[in-house]
């Protein structure tokens, strides 16, 4: 049977609506469970997520992997995870303005079909499309605003964590909230 994500993904993988179409491998739309309560939002696909079609499998991702493990989160499970922007920026810089707003429809529409109750933006990209332009990460991960009926926090980025472990502690700590937060609203799912 083919769910509203599926259909959405199969219209997603067509999409040249901006530049990154030129260059892709793979358009990285998501991973995860569509009756997910809880979403999270990477930047957009590095080298090997554009190889493999899926967010966060580098070194990035496997530390991502451990930290939801701690909390009994799984990205097959019980979370769902995309990006920003579904197709691999050149040499991994931030996506521009412009592919950012050419690909937030397919952020939108996802949002819609699996309807998170709780948002986990990872890194500062995603937190300044997210929650505000002036995020300043470093001081203001780990806390949730409520937006539209929706608990929105960012994270720091994995791979950031990975440049700077000593950053991993706090990294933690927001995970920890997440599960309290998850607790709270009675919102798990398939635990
Ligand atoms: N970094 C991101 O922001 N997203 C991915 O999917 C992988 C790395
Ligand atoms: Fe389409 Fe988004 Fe890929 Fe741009 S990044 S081509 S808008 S899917």
């Amino acid at each position: 049977m083919t769910t509203g994500l599926e259909g959405l993904q199969a219209d997603c993988l067509q999409c040249k609506k901006c530049g990154l179409c030129a260059s892709r491998n793979h358009v990285v739309f998501g991973v995860g469970n569509a009756q997910a309560k809880v979403m999270l939002v990477g930047e957009g696909p590095g080298e090997h997520e554009d190889l493999e079609g899926e967010p966060f499998v580098g070194r990035g991702g496997q530390l991502l992997d451990k930290l939801l493990a701690a909390v009994d989160l799984d990205r097959r499970l019980n979370v769902y995870i995309t990006n920003i922007v579904k197709c691999r920026p050149p040499k991994n810089r931030d996506p521009l303005p412009e592919e950012q707003e050419a690909c937030l429809p397919w952020l939108r529409r996802q949002f819609a079909v699996i309807r998170p109750k709780i948002v986990v933006c990872l890194g500062r990209v995603a937190a300044m499309k997210m929650i505000k332009p002036d995020m300043k990460i470093t001081k203001e991960h780990g806390q949730f605003v409520e937006k539209n009926g929706v608990w929105m926090m960012a994270t720091l980025h994995p791979a950031a964590l990975l440049r700077n472990p000593s950053q991993k502690p706090g990294a933690f700590e927001d995970f920890l909230a997440l599960r309290e937060k998850i607790d709270e609203l009675g919102c798990d799912v398939a635990r």
